[in-house]
């Protein structure tokens, strides 16, 4: 895809110097003052930036971030355009992670949605809100695969599954550069972090890793197969190292398995100031020791550290870098920005979007993201026509129901907080009364508890708790809200928890309090009325656990993709509590794949088409084929996510109990019953050998058809 722009960026490239060529590995910080805007804009004209970065603090996720002005950019753009030594446009970077003025939910939850297409069009929506006001990069989508809930980056990502992870990556890169790059609604899009970020030990941010060449080849590395495949321009190196080896400085990574394995052909973009990092982790001596190493591993682009353009030219006069390896980066850099198209349209056209449409599709993600994981004797839907009271920190709550990593999302009206979707949905809409307090502690929740019907407690963990640079020891929630639901169940009343969270927060001390909960994540701008539309019935839950909900701190990590123990000690699959732990259950609260829905789905047995198969006929493209019947038992539509995973029994390295290798979310009508066919082959049954060698061995095989990771809903058949 990149690579067919190679003429003419070589054409570009024999007229550029040695300092032109450095220039364009440099992504500079924008200036937002005066004073610097001047000199700035002489580097400019010098051709020393490439790229710049739309943002203002190291962790732009949390912080307050300067807005976007596309007057500005274009100025920008005209200087180096118009002025500069060989008239290269310039790639403006922001992190657009999961909105712009119009904010989805986080990643995290979006993947709970098992809707791949429903993220593509919702992520094109967001390409549309931002390449309107100019910038054109984003440093999205984030795909660390993580089992540790305590990271705060977990809500950026999707959550535990390789392949889920992978299906959404590539569904989010679609969405954002769209059918054809070039189009000025396309957004540039970028796979970060490689790699293996989300397996920081502790879930400590920044800390390091240790990940074995065969999990990085079966689990870190497979999103971004798929980002690859679906055809990304950017990679983002991660600031950790894998096993004392960091990536910025390495060739095995960034060159051998990214480029030569994954045949990435964009360019690799370091993370902020990840380069000089080299310093701390111990890799580089000297300050001007960072930038040749990393070069000289793959890394092609410098973010906001400023080493590239300050040691690279001293690096080549010395020998330490040739100048085919910086030609090499800048000529990828080059072909990106040919294939984007913007040597003939550098400048952002501003345009009036279609909101009322980013917000329709921003409410439907967000609802179908949403986890109903405890309904007791049926407690929602509340009807409409009720007495209700409203209560918890959530109540009021703006700002947090984005999430992080929400740096242009509009506030105000166009983010409704839980009092007004109530207000407007059950009292204006059902002819209900609403009885609400501010979510102060319970000193004042007792006699609107006593006063209605039906209880709904806004809660969930504070979006300042998660992103970048905010891992918690503890993922349970306050104590406070806990002691809310107690009071709660005291007064008798159905009591429905809705959860605003980052994280797969840990429920187990308030779960016995609620007669049901919903995980409504901190799910954007549309995040209350997706949520009381949910409660009240006019949407039917239909997400599912794209990442395990533990018990306490304490169980993690805890992940259902995990090898089988050589002694009974399987306790996500309920297998030999007592040796797990013996202070209380092994298994999750709420495993991979589970949530409920409003109506109920009865499965068959699985079929498959054939119990054996010959390794070569599948070698060959051969497919197999297995079916089940699932039939709505309810009395009302839903959608259902029908899930696929193998057991590979006996091969040359351990696998996984369960493995997701394909899932189908379709929706049934009352009584309803659809035999859903899947057909997998070669590329489903195998795995990576820690060289990165891919292998399906014969042998016997479990399949199972379920909706959960632990269904036992299983057909067996063998590879020959
Ligand atoms: C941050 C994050 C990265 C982000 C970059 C630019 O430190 O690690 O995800 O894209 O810097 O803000």
């Amino acid at each position: 895809m990149f690579k067919e722009f190679e003429p003419r960026a070589l054409e570009i490239l024999a007229k550029m110097s040695l300092r032109e060529k450095i220039g364009q590995l440099n992504q500079a910080v924008m200036p937002y003052d005066e004073a610097s805007m001047k000199a700035f804009k002489d580097r400019l004209r010098r051709g020393e930036v490439g790229s710049i970065i739309l943002s203002t603090s190291a962790t732009a996720g949390n912080d307050e971030q300067k807005a976007v002005v596309v007057e500005m950019l274009n100025d920008l753009q005209r200087v180096s355009v118009e002025e500069g030594p060989q008239g290269i446009p310039l790639l403006f970077g922001r992190d657009v992670i999961h909105g712009h003025h119009t904010v989805l939910p986080i990643p995290l939850a979006s993947a709970c949605s098992f809707d791949p297409e429903l993220c593509r069009e919702a992520y094109r929506t967001v390409a549309l809100d931002a390449t309107s006001e100019g910038t054109n990069w984003t440093f999205s989508p984030m795909m660390d695969v993580c089992r540790d809930p305590r990271w705060g980056r977990i809500i950026e990502g999707y959550g535990e599954d390789p392949y889920l992870a992978g299906r959404m990556a590539a569904a989010t890169v679609k969405g954002f550069q769209g059918d054809d790059l070039s189009d000025p609604d396309s957004m540039l899009a970028c796979a970060k972090h490689y790699l293996g970020y989300g397996f920081s030990e502790g879930g400590r941010d920044y800390n390091r890793t240790e990940i074995s060449d065969y999990t990085v080849q079966n689990v870190v590395l497979a999103p971004f197969r798929e980002a690859v495949k679906a055809g990304v321009g950017t990679v983002m190196s991660s600031f950790n190292d894998i096993s004392g080896e960091p990536v910025t400085s390495s060739k095995k990574y960034l060159t051998d398995i990214l480029r030569g394995q994954l045949g990435f052909e964009g360019f690799v973009i370091s993370d902020w100031f990840s380069v000089q990092q080299l310093i701390r982790q111990g890799i580089a001596e000297e300050y001007e020791d960072c930038a040749h190493l990393s070069i000289n591993a793959g890394l092609d682009m410098d973010m906001a550290d400023e080493h590239y353009s300050r040691f690279l030219e001293g690096d080549v006069l010395a020998g330490r870098v040739s100048e085919e390896t910086i030609d090499r980066a800048v000529l990828r850099v080059i072909c990106v920005k040919l294939a984007k198209g913007l040597f003939e349209k550098p400048y952002a056209v501003s345009k009036s979007v279609d909101r009322k449409e980013f917000v329709r599709v921003a409410e439907r993600l967000a609802a179908d993201s949403m986890i109903l994981v405890k309904n007791e004797n049926n407690t929602l839907p509340f009807p409409k026509k009720t007495s209700v009271a409203l209560t918890g920190p959530y109540t009021f709550e703006r700002r947090g129901l984005q999430g992080g990593w929400a740096l242009d999302g509009y506030l105000g009206a166009s983010t409704p907080n839980m009092e007004e979707a109530m207000r407007e949905i059950v009292e204006g809409e059902g002819g209900g009364r609403l009885m609400c307090t501010g979510g102060r502690m319970n000193d004042d929740s007792n006699y609107i508890f006593s006063h209605s019907d039906h209880i709904v407690l806004a809660l969930g963990e504070s979006y300042e708790d998660t992103g970048e640079a905010r891992s918690l020891s503890d993922i349970s929630l306050p104590k406070a809200q806990i002691e809310m639901a107690r009071k709660a169940k005291m007064s008798g009343k159905k009591t429905v928890g809705v959860i605003f969270c980052g994280r797969p927060v840990a429920l187990e001390e308030i779960e016995p309090y609620l007669d049901a909960i919903l995980i409504a994540w901190h799910g954007g701008t549309r995040a209350a009325h997706a949520a009381v539309r949910t409660v009240f019935g006019d949407y039917t839950p239909s997400g599912k656990a794209a990442v395990t909900f533990v018990r306490r701190t304490g169980h993690i990590p805890l992940y259902y993709g995990i090898t089988c123990s050589g002694r009974e000690v399987n306790g996500y699959y309920g297998e030999g509590a007592s040796n797990c732990y013996t202070d209380c259950p092994a298994s999750p609260l709420y495993p991979f794949g589970y949530g409920l829905s409003y109506t109920s789905f009865e499965y068959s047995a699985p079929t498959a088409e054939r119990d054996e198969i010959e390794l070569d006929a599948l070698k060959a493209g051969e497919k197999l084929r297995f079916a089940v019947k699932v039939k709505n038992t309810g009395e009302r539509a839903g959608k259902e996510v029908v899930q696929l995973y193998i057991r590979d029994l006996k091969a040359s390295m351990m696998r996984p109990l369960r493995e997701l290798k394909a899932f189908k979310k379709e929706e049934l009508a009352p009584g309803e019953e659809r035999e859903f066919v899947f057909e997998i082959g070669y590329e489903s049954l195998g795995f990576y050998l820690p060289d990165g060698t891919y292998t399906v061995e014969p042998g016997r095989f479990e399949i199972y058809l379920g909706d959960r990771s632990t269904t036992t809903n299983k057909v067996d058949i063998t590879v020959k």
